[in-house]
């Protein structure tokens, strides 16, 4: 081989390593997820999130704008109700926080792709991801009878003017039933990206302060997948796949990018990778202290998911990456 062969022939110059780079990323792969709470002119920092707010509104809409302005084709947004119950009746109300802040960001900013997160948690007081019964709270999450919420949740949700529905409960056939619902309300041509290969994990610490759904007792391990398990990742999407999902989402990202790299090779739709609250915490507070480049940190984390085969990103630091990217 040597010395015939030497790779460092291509790395020469920044010319040159432009030519060869493999994995370019863009804006298009950024989506960026959003806040939203009751009242107006309202924006609070999530303490374990700096740079993340809680919005009111209308200061959505300007977050949306500009976002859409930086080149950044989507948003998702979750939402933080004035009042929680075992219903979750906010996540399926007409008049609730999500369908509100859809509405609006789709009446200002209508090229911008608004996805909706089609969930539980943030909705009910106990703070899971499903239907418990009304009054038997031992924790077990019903699977069924949360399909028949969720059905409501992305129905709402599509009135609203959501353009991707995106169901992140882990709930057994939950893509199938939002389909048939979508389907059964007129909204056939309403994508849902699933949360197929979503794991429990302890890196969703933070984003649970900014939604204000921490579970209130157990945790999430009889719905969200085991930390230890790959095989298992690629049943779910294939089940998701059959049930009719348009995309399909692993999550978290960073100690997962085998788990992204295998939903790849096994599929042929869209793959999307969620850049979790706690991995973007753990990069602010080194950037705070100074400790790393978090400019250089950040574009050389997004590349990567991309590298292992995410064609999307769900990111807080989306707008920044847009902006450094140029
Ligand atoms: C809940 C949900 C979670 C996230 C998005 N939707 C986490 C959880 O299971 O509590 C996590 C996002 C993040 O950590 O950034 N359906
Ligand atoms: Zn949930």
């Amino acid at each position: 081989m040597f010395p015939n062969h030497r790779p460092r022939r291509l790395r020469s110059n920044d010319t040159l390593r432009r030519m060869v780079r493999e994995t370019v990323l863009t804006p298009n792969d950024l989506i960026y997820p959003l806040f939203a709470v009751p009242g107006e002119g309202f924006a609070k920092e999530v303490v374990s999130m700096p740079g993340v707010y809680q919005l009111s509104v209308d200061k959505i809409v300007d977050e949306a704008q500009e976002a859409y302005d930086l080149g950044i084709p989507a948003i998702i947004l979750f939402g933080i109700p004035a009042d929680k119950d075992v219903d979750a009746t906010d996540a399926w109300h007409d008049c609730g926080i999500v369908q509100k802040a859809t509405a609006a960001v789709k009446k200002a900013v209508p090229n911008l792709v608004v996805i909706n997160d089609t969930c539980l948690c943030e909705y009910t007081p106990h703070g899971h991801c499903g239907y418990l019964g009304e009054s038997d709270l031992t924790g077990r999450v019903l699977n069924d009878p949360t399909l028949e919420l969720l059905k409501k949740v992305a129905i709402a949700q599509a009135v609203a003017g959501a353009d991707i529905i995106a169901p992140s409960g882990m709930m057994d056939g939950f893509v199938g039933a939002i389909r048939e619902a979508l389907d059964g309300a007129g909204f056939e041509d309403i994508p849902i990206m699933s949360y197929a290969a979503k794991y429990s994990s302890a890196y969703y610490g933070p984003f649970r302060d900014a939604a204000e759904s921490t579970p209130q007792f157990g945790d999430r391990r009889t719905y969200q997948m085991d930390p230890g398990n790959a095989r298992e990742a690629v049943k779910e999407i294939l089940l998701d796949l059959e049930e009719g999902a348009d995309m399909l989402m692993v999550k978290p990202a960073l100690s997962y990018m085998d788990i992204i790299h295998r939903v790849k090779e096994a599929s042929n739709v869209p793959v999307a990778a969620y850049n979790v609250s706690g991995e973007y915490a753990m990069v602010k507070a080194a950037a705070l202290n100074g400790w790393v480049d978090e400019e250089r940190i950040v574009l050389e984390t997004l590349t990567s998911f991309k590298r292992a085969g995410a064609d999307m990103i769900l990111t807080y630091h989306a707008k920044d990456a847009a902006r450094w990217i140029g």
